[in-house]
């Protein structure tokens, strides 16, 4: 066993597309052609009052597994992405693995890197499999970023989705994850935050989603390409060499900027932004599982994957699918 490579994947977004003249005749100051102009969102998804993340996260676990071909008991290790967990604690995680009957006392955890919260999951399971410790590991981004944003603010609230994706990633002779880079830089911590906590009691503090959009969008724009170099030269690549690029998907323009900086083509780039709007750790297993699909991502390509967010935080994964 030389390799971590991806055996299934599945996704799940609530309910129907709620269109940016929806949001507008929810009372929200903004216009279709705002949304669309700056940010290239014309949907998103969001989850209705009873859901909460272990339950998206289930779902697109379920059609993981089955596009696997196995069986709940054959997973020995749960990673869970998630900013907006059901709860303080148990993590969504343990809750996943309790809704997917998962009885064998598999490890179960959350990783919270927000947006880059999959690629860090990606690259933490992928290490415990290598290392022989574990076989089987479901790798999950499941978000309900609706329930932290501050609907007064239109410069936030007319972002974000929900949603989430999950991988199986088991071990194998084949590649799989061939590099992966992760980094973070906590001097940033404020350009993108929620700042509240809990305490005795109470929420303390302020509980919504806070963003310096343009600090944040030049940053992603400028760490974002330098990690998918990072991760090609670690691997003696190019972008040549590169059948797909799927990054997070945060703004169509920042999509463009990126493939501009690592000279792709935007045919190679999957984007769902524009469905899906950005739905933090689940957009990008989200979008892999779009495309694998519809059939545009086949065995054997190569796929880097990449994120930004807060903390900051920021990665990149190149792979074999
Ligand atoms: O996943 C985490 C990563 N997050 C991101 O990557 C987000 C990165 N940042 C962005 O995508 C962009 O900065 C935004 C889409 C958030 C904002 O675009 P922008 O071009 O930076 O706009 P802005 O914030 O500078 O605002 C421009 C104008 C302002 O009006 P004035 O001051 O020029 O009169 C805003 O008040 O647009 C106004 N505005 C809106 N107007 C209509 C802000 N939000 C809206 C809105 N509808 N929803």
């Amino acid at each position: 066993m030389k390799f971590a490579r991806i055996a299934g994947t599945g996704s799940c977004l609530p309910g129907s597309p709620v269109s940016n003249e929806d949001l507008v005749a929810r009372g929200i100051q903004t216009s279709d052609q705002w949304i669309v102009e700056r940010t290239g969102i014309r949907t998103r998804h969001l989850a209705h009052e009873g859901l909460r993340t272990s339950d998206l996260a289930h779902e697109a676990s379920q059609k993981a597994l089955a596009s696997a071909g196995i069986e709940p008991n054959e997973i020995d290790l749960v990673v869970v992405a998630t900013s907006t967990p059901d709860c303080v604690f148990p993590s969504t995680a343990a809750l996943l693995q309790s809704k997917l009957g998962i009885t064998n006392g598999a490890a179960a955890f959350d990783i919270q890197a927000v947006c880059s919260g999959f690629i860090y999951g990606l690259a933490v399971a992928e290490k415990f499999i290598r290392s022989g410790s574990h076989r089987r590991a479901l790798v999950v981004g499941a978000e309900i970023f609706s329930r932290i944003l501050d609907w007064s603010d239109r410069g936030t609230c007319v972002l974000f989705g929900d949603g989430a994706g999950a991988v199986v990633l088991e071990a194998s002779d084949e590649p799989g994850i061939i590099a992966s880079a992760l980094h973070a830089d906590g001097r940033h911590h404020e350009i993108l935050c929620v700042p509240g906590g809990v305490a005795l009691g109470q929420v303390t503090g302020d509980p919504f989603l806070r963003m310096d959009g343009q600090a944040v969008f030049k940053f992603a724009v400028k760490v974002l390409g330098d990690v998918v170099h990072e991760v090609l030269q670690q691997s003696g690549l190019t972008t040549a060499g590169v059948d797909w690029l799927i990054p997070h998907q945060a703004n169509i323009r920042i999509l463009q900027a990126t493939a501009k900086r690592l000279e792709l083509p935007m045919e190679r780039v999957v984007v769902t932004v524009d469905r899906h709007g950005n739905t933090s750790a689940a957009s990008i297993p989200l979008a892999l599982d779009l495309a694998v699909r519809d059939g545009r991502i086949a065995k054997g390509q190569r796929v880097v994957l990449e994120g930004v967010g807060g903390g900051f935080t920021w990665g990149a994964v190149l792979l074999q699918f």
